[in-house]
């Protein structure tokens, strides 16, 4: 099947993108509003985007329904210019889909979440606790993109958190450790690193010479 792009309605679109592009890293995003208090909410358009410089970004888009009021986070990535990714492992999946939910503004999503912040190093927007890897995040740029205030967030990292335990002195990190989970298809689907396959990257040399294996093997062997 196919389809332009044009052709679709845009709950459809959206429902071809998040459920074939998989699995997507959460970002459970920590902010703070002008008046000094924290938010948490999970974005999955979210990736790392480089090393050099060290680039995150984040889809955020505007609210559902009525008129087109921009989330919580984008605000208060608006107003401070700063926040955390904290990655979400098997054991903060709960917590994450509390912070989730559209709570009326006098409701603290974090404490309802049972979420602990501490102060950050370099940004004012502080970090959960709980979360195995919190990088803290200085915005670069955010690009209003589309309608209904959706902003593609570009941020730089500026200081990394990794639980202890789970990166040795060679700064080899532990990925079972880690333990992080993806979004997957339909609304409520997640998945675990725990299905692993390697696949060593080839050399020009190690293709050439596995080409020339295969095609001096006698005919009708397959391996
Ligand atoms: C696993 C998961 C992934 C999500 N990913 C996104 C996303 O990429 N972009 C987005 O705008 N909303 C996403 N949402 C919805 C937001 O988390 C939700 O609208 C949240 O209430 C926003 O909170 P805020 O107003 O405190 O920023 C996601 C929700 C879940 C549970």
């Amino acid at each position: 099947m196919e389809w332009a792009v044009n052709d679709l309605a845009e709950r459809d679109l959206y429902k071809l993108l998040v459920n074939t592009v998989l699995p997507r890293p959460i970002a459970l995003v920590t902010t703070v509003n002008a008046q000094g208090r924290a938010n948490a909410a999970p974005f999955s358009f979210f990736n790392v985007f480089s090393h050099a410089p060290p680039l995150v970004v984040l889809g955020i888009e505007g609210r559902a329904g009525g008129e087109a009021v921009l989330k919580d986070t984008m605000r208060n990535i608006r107003a401070t210019g700063s926040f955390v990714v904290n990655l979400v492992d098997r054991a903060l999946v709960e917590a994450m889909q509390v912070c989730a939910i559209d709570f009326p503004g006098d409701v603290d999503e974090i404490a309802a979440a049972g979420l602990e912040t501490a102060p950050s190093r370099q940004v004012i927007a502080p970090r959960l606790t709980q979360s195995p890897v919190q990088l803290e995040c200085r915005e670069t740029v955010s690009l209003s993109l589309g309608t209904r205030d959706r902003n593609l967030v570009v941020g730089e990292i500026q200081h990394l958190h990794i639980r202890d335990g789970i990166v040795d002195e060679r700064l080899h990190v532990d990925i079972d450790k880690l333990d992080l989970v993806g979004r997957l298809h339909g609304a409520d689907w997640y998945v675990t690193l725990r299905d692993r396959f390697q696949a060593p990257r080839q050399t020009l040399e190690s293709w050439r010479a596995r080409q020339a294996a295969a095609s001096a093997k006698p005919e009708g062997e397959t391996r």
